[in-house]
């Protein structure tokens, strides 16, 4: 199926307006391209539920910090494309920077207070404010009634959820399992900034995770052992260094530091070669 291609803010609102008015329900995926099967599980998980699927592919700058990748994310229109038509997408929404903040940055922010400064807000200072400003116009040019985000990004599928609560948005948003290569590397853009070396350590990401999930399931319940179980196998990597390992609740994101219950998610963010990566795994899944 051939996949349309759309800049414009307004024109996509047309196209969305007249599908809604023959009662067809939207699906928005909202990525930042350089699209990988993580993302086609998202395109084809839209696509069985809602008539209308809407991709969008835009590296949203005011989610990057001044010392961050954005200049360097990577970018591939042509194979975004390929990939959103082999899916069945409807629409590849592809704006420019000036159309989605024509005043720059002095913009109209959406901000999730607290759930925004723990954890990856707490060493990227504004980077939520970007994304659930930039998901708020997606939202809105779209008027999607379902929205698709995997759970590697697992903090951001929070705020997000909360984002819609809050704002009383007509928007459900709907969480798809992480995807990890077969040997457990969680999928990511930014991998394939990893040079060889690096993508091999990389792996005591996911190794790190499954001890911890090990001794949980042996019934270990205090949050710091958990964590130097992960810890240890991670930083035994010369290239790794550790951002942060924390247990949460699975869904208010509360911190655990001592007794942890049962339901219970290890989330954490590491550089590994320089390239920052996330992942994360329920302990008691
Ligand atoms: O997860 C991403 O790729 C981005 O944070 C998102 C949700 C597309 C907003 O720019």
């Amino acid at each position: 199926m051939k996949t349309n291609i759309i800049r414009d803010a307004q024109e996509l609102s047309n196209y969305v307006r007249t599908a809604k008015q023959s009662g067809k329900t939207i699906g928005l995926v909202p990525t930042m391209g350089y699209l990988h099967e993580g993302h086609a599980s998202l395109i084809r998980a839209a696509r069985k539920q809602c008539d209308v699927v809407v991709v969008s592919d835009f590296v949203n700058p005011t989610q990057f910090g001044p010392k961050e990748d954005y200049a360097t994310y990577p970018r591939d229109e042509q194979a975004d494309l390929r990939l959103v038509e082999s899916c069945g997408a409807d629409v590849l929404f592809v704006p420019t920077v000036e159309t989605l903040y024509p005043n720059g940055q002095d913009s109209t922010w959406v901000e999730v207070s607290k759930l925004g400064t723990i954890l990856c807000g707490a060493s990227r200072p504004g980077h939520f404010r970007g994304v659930t400003t930039v998901v708020t116009k997606l939202l809105w040019i779209s008027q999607a009634d379902y929205a698709f985000f995997g759970e590697k990004d697992y903090q951001q599928l929070t705020i997000l959820r909360r984002m819609v609560r809050d704002l009383g948005c007509p928007c459900q948003i709907v969480g798809m399992p992480l995807v990890r290569e077969d040997d457990g590397l969680a999928l990511s853009s930014r991998n394939i900034h990893l040079t060889a070396e690096a993508r091999n350590q990389a792996l005591s990401l996911h190794r790190g995770l499954e001890c911890a999930r090990r001794a949980f399931q042996e019934g270990c319940r205090d949050a710091q052992t958990l964590i130097a179980r992960a810890r240890d196998e991670i930083s035994s990597q010369p290239l790794a260094e550790i951002q942060y390992i924390e247990v949460a609740d699975p869904e208010t994101l509360e911190i655990f530091d001592a007794e942890v219950p049962a339901r219970v998610i290890m989330l954490l963010a590491v550089r590994v070669g320089g390239v920052r990566l996330i992942d994360n795994m329920r302990l008691d899944g």
